[in-house]
């Protein structure tokens, strides 16, 4: 559309939403918004892969809107809308599932580590991908703007659409994952050797993105070091939480890596952690704020999501229809608009 590429990307409405959320995913999302022609997609029909409590999925579900819209996702730039608003998904996901060899599922390393976790596994969980797959393919996006733990979905998808076009003929397009150098991967402030999640420990672990500013200063004030005292960027396993450090702030403050390390010359790990307090609070204050005002009128989010919807549903239930037909569906006359 407009010679712009078409992004779409996913977000799941579970847990806390946290800086490696904002720093991998919805700041490049934000970035890019004025050159692409954005999708972005709340993935409750994901969330539920998992066991969700029905209130906080309902009460996730607009806490990740109003995070995303306080972040600087603007509806009159980006199409943002909930996956289960648009049965599209759903549907493709279906077809989509009926090519896709159960191997390239059960290799998928997301899925394996999350099944070690889960005492009964859904099917749901292993279909994961197709689904994403789905959200993907439906849009003909060009780009998928995603952490680094996504790749191998995209990759996924890129041999789903692969699959298709040559028993069908060409009808998808091939996207590719667009994953940034630096915060693609945030590690838990707990542990530097785990990627921060969700999941993690209520406390320490990660940085939510409307945490207040004392529990900012508590997870970054205990965040683990080492016993040396350089501070440099740095791959060595054991400087990971100084890195994450280093790299968290250069994502916040703006600056640039030789920037950051100058600043930092001859100063103290104390003296880092204060730093990199200071800019996230500072960064997220106003996201918090608009957060906190957009919260109070959920009629307001409501509405806004509808408008997205329909803006989605646009583009995907056309999609969905050639889709069906390519496959050899009998496509329902004009007349009957259940579909
Ligand atoms: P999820 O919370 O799994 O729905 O992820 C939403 C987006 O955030 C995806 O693009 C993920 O790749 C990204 N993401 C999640 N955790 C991290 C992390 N620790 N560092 C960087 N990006 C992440
Ligand atoms: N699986 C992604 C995650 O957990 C979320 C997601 C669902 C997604 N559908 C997508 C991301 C489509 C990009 C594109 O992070």
């Amino acid at each position: 559309m407009n010679g712009r590429p078409r992004v779409l990307s996913g977000i799941q409405p579970s847990g806390r939403l946290h800086i490696g959320n904002y720093l991998g995913a919805i700041q490049q999302w934000v970035l890019g918004q004025d050159a692409k022609d954005n999708f972005f997609c709340i993935v409750d029909l994901h969330a539920i892969t998992v066991p969700q409590d029905p209130d906080q999925l309902r009460l996730q579900t607009r806490q990740t809107a109003a995070i995303l819209l306080a972040a600087g996702i603007d509806p009159k730039k980006s199409t943002l809308f909930v996956q289960s608003h648009v049965r599209a998904h759903a549907e493709a996901c279906w077809i989509l599932n009926c090519l896709t060899p159960l191997g390239w599922l059960e290799r998928m390393t997301q899925y394996k580590s999350k099944a070690a976790n889960q005492e009964t596994v859904s099917t749901g969980l292993l279909n994961y991908p197709v689904l994403m797959a789905a959200d993907i393919l439906l849009y003909d996006a060009d780009e998928v703007p995603v952490g680094d733990d996504q790749r191998q979905h995209v990759e996924l998808t890129r041999d789903i659409a692969v699959r298709f076009n040559h028993i069908y003929g060409d009808f998808f397009v091939v996207p590719k994952a667009v994953i940034r150098e630096e915060g693609a991967r945030v590690m838990g402030l707990d542990d530097p050797n785990a990627k921060m999640s969700k999941s993690g420990p209520a406390r320490g672990h990660a940085v939510g993105i409307v945490d207040e500013p004392d529990e900012i200063r508590y997870t970054l004030g205990r965040a683990v070091t080492d016993s040396g005292r350089e501070i440099q960027f740095s791959s060595a396993p054991e400087k990971a939480g100084v890195n994450n450090l280093l790299q968290i702030y250069l994502l916040m403050s703006g600056k640039s890596a030789p920037e950051v390390e100058r600043n930092f010359e001859g100063r103290g790990y104390g003296d880092l952690k204060k730093a990199v307090t200071e800019v996230v609070i500072e960064s997220l204050r106003p996201i918090r704020e608009r957060y906190a005002q957009l919260m109070q009128e959920p009629d307001d989010l409501d509405r806004l999501l509808a408008t997205g919807a329909a803006q989605a549903r646009a583009l995907a239930e056309p999609k969905v229809l050639g889709l069906k037909e390519r496959v050899g569906f009998v496509l329902p006359t004009t007349s009957d608009t259940s579909t």
